[in-house]
């Protein structure tokens, strides 16, 4: 079913387990996404990204086909905005039922990523809606990859009484879209943020880190790990191999379902490399 994004970060973070929050641009990966977590017995976080929303032209038709997927589902599926820096973006997920946003502004100075999303946290709590922001900027979004960006442990505290977040994104050897899983994560901070950070913490471009360093990174106190490209990079190679074995194929399910039985599999097999129960 559809269920609050708090209560399932709370629950994994408690446990010291991570909770998988993979990217949706298409129908098919909802539902590839949510067949591998219950394959997986696991709950799961499915995340529409400003930049899906800006592919579909509108976050109406992809939100609502999202959550009916969600609630028909057999395991806990949390249903979340990704990387909106618009605040009207905000208010629609909200109004959609989403369970959770993440408001991005760590393009902006400290003070002033602090003042907008102080006042996104103020809306959407009204609304019982769970907020993750970030803080210090977590590279990639723009194409150009900055993995030695890192997030102060005071200013994070600092920043998650100041704001009112729920989670907090922090930068700790990532960067967004990766080609290679290759990243060098900084388990040292990551240990010292979950010590001095009193809310869940979130991993982005998580899809350049190696199966043994999500494990270590959700033991080391990430919980909430967004992958995104690793999937399309999966849901990609199915399609091109489904069309390549037949040059005549011009039906699309086809090769979108292999592609989304490949996903599905993908997702089952890291949501048990996260730990996630
Ligand atoms: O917010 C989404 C993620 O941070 C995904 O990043 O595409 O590098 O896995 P990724
Ligand atoms: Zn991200």
């Amino acid at each position: 079913p559809l269920s609050e994004t708090g209560p399932i970060a709370a629950a994994a973070a408690e446990a010291a387990c991570g909770v998988g929050a993979f990217n949706v641009i298409q129908l098919e990966h909802a539902q590839a996404i949510v067949a591998g977590a219950e394959a997986a017995g696991a709950p799961v976080i499915l995340q529409i990204s400003e930049n899906a929303v800006r592919y579909h032209g509108a976050l109406g038709p992809i939100g609502a086909a999202t959550l009916a997927v969600a609630r028909a589902a057999r395991v806990p599926v949390a249903v979340h905005l990704d990387h909106a820096t618009s605040v009207e973006l905000v208010g629609q997920a909200v109004e959609l039922g989403f369970t959770s946003v993440m408001f991005d502004a760590s393009a902006l100075s400290y003070g002033e990523n602090v003042r907008a999303t102080a006042e996104v946290v103020r809306r959407c709590h009204a609304a019982g809606v769970w907020v993750e922001a970030e803080l210090g900027e977590v590279g990639g979004k723009d194409g150009v990859h900055a993995p030695g960006v890192r997030t102060d442990p005071a200013e994070a505290a600092a920043f998650v009484a100041a704001a009112g977040v729920d989670a907090l994104a922090v930068a700790v050897g990532t960067s967004h879209a990766m080609p290679t899983r290759d990243a060098a994560l900084d388990f040292e901070l990551i240990g010292r943020l979950r010590r001095a950070v009193p809310v869940p913490l979130v991993l982005h471009g998580s899809s350049g880190v190696a199966d043994g360093d999500l494990t270590a990174a959700v033991e080391a106190g990430m919980t909430k790990v967004n992958i995104a490209t690793h999937l399309n990079r999966v849901f990609s190679t199915a399609v091109r191999r489904a069309l390549a074995d037949d040059a005549r194929l011009v039906d699309t399910r086809r090769y979108l379902g292999p592609a989304r039985a490949a996903v599905a599999a993908e997702v089952t097999r890291l949501l048990g490399v996260l730990k996630a129960t």
